[in-house]
């Protein structure tokens, strides 16, 4: 069975913790919170403030997406507001098995990103150290952007060296451009965690979109 993340980029900022109450109530498993700094991409999200100020309203984890440079410099502030996961990009990271540590270090299960174009080699000496890898299905930064077909053959060699290498228990997730039609595709090359954003949340009935994602 997916597990479902409902990403709050396509929720109402206005009424953020009524969307996640909302979708929490929709059948959502975790809640995917997009970090932006407009630098790492070219897009301004949110910090550890928003976090903190949602994190009452639910007790679904929450999975911390950190599209910035420099995670490191932020990873304690995030912890304290009430992550309940953290995936860096290996893109932002020179020490990425440091800051793979650093995560693990203080109790969370750490995750790595790799946009569209970098390929999965970037983590084959750390993927040991990982409890999930996150293939970007789009170029992070915006929501509502297209599927991009190649993903499906990358999430396939994943699974291949994943089973090679018996870590079996590794959540393979996507993020971007997820539907019913590409959450299908995207199960079949081996993904189990599904974040999506507009897929969810421009639906009215929330709870048909996710159990259509499922
Ligand atoms: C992309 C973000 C995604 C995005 C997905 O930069 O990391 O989480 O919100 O949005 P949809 O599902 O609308 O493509
Ligand atoms: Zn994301």
């Amino acid at each position: 069975m997916s597990i479902i993340a409902p990403s709050i980029l396509s929720a109402n900022f206005a009424a953020l913790a009524e969307d996640i109450k909302n979708v929490e109530t929709a059948g959502a498993d975790w809640i995917h919170i997009d970090v932006m700094d407009g630098h790492f991409v070219p897009n301004l999200t949110f910090g550890p403030l928003v976090v903190n100020a949602v994190r009452s309203y639910t007790k679904l984890t929450f999975d911390v997406h950190l599209m910035i440079e420099r995670p490191e410099l932020y990873i304690s502030e995030f912890i304290a507001a009430g992550a309940d996961r953290i995936t860096v990009h290996a893109e932002a990271c020179v020490h990425l098995h440091r800051v793979i540590h650093m995560i693990k270090e203080a109790g969370l299960p750490a995750g790595v990103a790799l946009n569209p174009a970098t390929p999965l080699n970037v983590i084959e000496n750390v993927l040991e150290d990982l409890d999930l890898v996150l293939i970007m299905t789009v170029n992070p930064g915006f929501g509502g952007q297209k599927f991009i077909p190649q993903s499906l053959e990358k999430l396939r060699q994943l699974r291949g060296i994943l089973e090679a290498r018996g870590l079996n228990n590794m959540h393979v997730q996507v993020d971007g451009g997820i539907n019913s039609t590409t959450a299908q595709l995207v199960r079949e090359a081996g993904a189990n965690v599904l974040v999506a954003g507009n897929a969810v949340f421009t639906h009215k009935d929330r709870a048909a979109a996710i159990a259509s994602l499922r």
